[in-house]
């Protein structure tokens, strides 16, 4: 089994989403012998935009990127990222790896009955972090709905939010979000079985 963990967190070692990440990484180490498990920092190893150059493949060397970047995710069985909240939405690194998977032909097509996502079968679980408080459907909210959308699209409708929210309240806020999110991360095989 393969699992692919992406942080975006811009905050290093501040960061309420690389924690949690990070965590719900060493659960599933812990649950399956013989995880194989790629990591990507998108903050310190981004990718490049979606450019025009990009999109045609004028620029070859970011081409290859992103044909690295969809193997990989290709591959992988289950995917952890570290998501924050910026600006209402996700971190641009996050956007642009977002850009270079979702990819018409390869992850999603078009049919006669309309669009077909074909990344299925994977799991995906977001370490959300958030300054203020939007619980599960604020019209706000651009950064889970997002992901929600963007990665039921591409055929991943098993997606888990392990959720820190209203960090930026105060620093108590911040520790109890934090220990309500670590307890709120499942057990991988007992919820698979
Ligand atoms: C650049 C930036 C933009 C942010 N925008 C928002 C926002 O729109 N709404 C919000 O509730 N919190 C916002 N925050 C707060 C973060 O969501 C919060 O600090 C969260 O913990 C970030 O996760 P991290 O600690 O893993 O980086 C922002 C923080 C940063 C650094």
């Amino acid at each position: 089994m393969k699992l692919l963990h992406l942080d975006s967190s811009a905050l290093g070692a501040n960061s309420v989403t690389r924690e949690l990440s990070a965590a719900i990484v060493a659960r599933w180490q812990d649950a399956v012998p013989g995880l194989t498990v790629d990591y990507r920092d998108l903050d310190t190893n981004p990718l490049p935009h979606l450019t025009g150059s990009v999109l045609t493949g004028a620029d070859a060397v970011a081409k290859a990127e992103g044909d690295a970047a969809m193997d990989q995710f290709l591959v992988s069985d289950v995917i952890v990222i570290g998501a924050p909240m910026y600006n209402f939405g996700v971190p641009s690194t996050l956007k642009a790896w977002i850009d270079r998977v979702a990819v018409a032909g390869k992850t999603f097509r078009y049919t006669e009955k309309g669009p077909e996502g074909l990344a299925i079968g994977k799991r995906l679980i977001v370490a959300s972090g958030r300054g203020g408080v939007y619980g599960e459907s604020s019209p706000a909210d651009f950064q889970e709905a997002y992901l929600r959308q963007v990665f039921g699209f591409l055929g991943i409708s098993d997606v888990e939010f392990v959720r820190a929210e209203g960090v930026a309240y105060s620093p108590q806020h911040r520790t109890d979000a934090l220990a309500t999110a670590h307890a709120s991360i499942r057990e991988p095989l007992r919820e698979a079985a």
